[in-house]
């Protein structure tokens, strides 16, 4: 009997090709992790996280070669991106390889790809010889887990072996993007701000949200979410002390913390960077029996800003 949690990477590689689901750390969030290959092993993943099959996975590899070795083409602006931010929070998404089973991109033609930037995943992927497909190990429409600990309370009892990686740097999730032939569009706000890919490509980059702030398959209104009604206000805007049963999440600190309150904070000192990798754990955190009502305080619309209020308005939903 071995640990459920640990380091031990020849355990995940053998796991990994036995078929079973290994829990993975990214710099972004925890993964669910199985050989893409492997038809019945992708298929435990949506099991698991009792995830609709319509909803395709993102596949991680040891380095772009090895990523652009699963895609049909490789457009130039691509090429950019992935040699400046992988290994990184970027999902690109391409037309397939027929190897990709149809399972993993829900029958789409296209598939997500990703080099993730964590050292102990990066190991992992370099010691398989084959790329692993995850989403994030969470039960369907919950928060993502940004801890080992977070997936071992959720999905323990379901997968053997959760790869500890420590807490994710990031936080949120990948930054989905493709090339439409002309323009760079962003499917998903994610870990790589907008403006960190318009100063890196020469086209047209085009935010492409759609009426549920994200444009892919497998998008809900209603994600991201604890159990408690949680209602949004403007950055920089006052409320009230918060009631019985209540609770208020500020962006930043406020100047003035009355001590012992239901007051809680995603930074310092404004840094939406800080403030990602902040988030899903406090929303977690704050999934506590006496608390009825979270108020939060949106992001500004800086940086990793508009990713985070993605991710609130979706959670606020009802
Ligand atoms: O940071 C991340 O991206 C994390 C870590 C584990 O890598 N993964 C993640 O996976 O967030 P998941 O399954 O929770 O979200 C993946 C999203 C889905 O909404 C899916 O629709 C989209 O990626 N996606 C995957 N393949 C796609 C494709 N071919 N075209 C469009 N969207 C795709
Ligand atoms: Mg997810």
């Amino acid at each position: 009997m071995h640990l459920k949690i640990g380091k031990d990477l020849d355990l995940a590689r053998r796991l990994i090709m036995d078929g079973e689901l290994v829990a993975i750390p990214t710099e972004t969030v925890y993964g669910l992790a199985a050989n893409a290959f492997n038809e019945e092993a992708v298929a435990r993943i949506f099991e698991v996280k009792k995830r609709p099959k319509f909803d395709p996975l993102i596949v991680h590899c040891a380095h772009l070669q090895a990523a652009a070795e699963l895609a049909k083409e490789w457009p130039e602006p691509l090429q950019q991106l992935a040699e400046k931010f992988w290994p990184g929070p970027l999902t690109l998404v391409v037309e397939k390889q027929d190897k990709i089973p149809d399972l993993v991109t829900a029958g789409l033609p296209t598939v997500g790809l990703r080099v993730p930037a964590h050292p102990l995943t990066l190991d992992l992927l370099y010691i398989l010889d084959v790329p692993l497909a995850a989403p994030s190990a969470n039960p369907f429409t919950y928060v993502s887990p940004t801890t080992p600990f977070h997936v071992l309370q959720q999905l323990g009892d379901d997968i053997p072996y959760i790869l500890d990686g420590e807490a994710c740097t990031v936080g949120i999730e990948s930054t989905i993007v493709r090339y439409n032939g002309k323009a760079i569009e962003i499917l998903r706000l994610g870990g790589l701000s907008t403006e960190s890919i318009a100063e890196t490509v020469d086209c047209e980059v085009l935010v492409k949200s759609g009426e549920n702030g994200q444009n892919v398959p497998g998008s809900f209104k209603k994600h991201y979410s604890n159990s408690k009604r949680i209602v949004l206000f403007e950055n920089g805007e006052l409320l009230p002390r918060a009631g019985k049963n209540e609770a208020i999440l500020f962006f930043n600190k406020p100047a003035n913390m009355p001590e012992n309150s239901r007051w809680f904070y995603l930074t310092e000192n404004n840094d939406t960077h800080v403030a990602a990798a902040q988030l899903f754990g406090k929303l977690r955190e704050l999934d506590q029996p006496e608390i009825e009502t979270i108020y939060i305080e949106k992001a500004p619309a800086t940086g990793l800003g508009p990713a985070i209020n993605e991710r609130l308005g979706r959670a606020a939903h009802q």
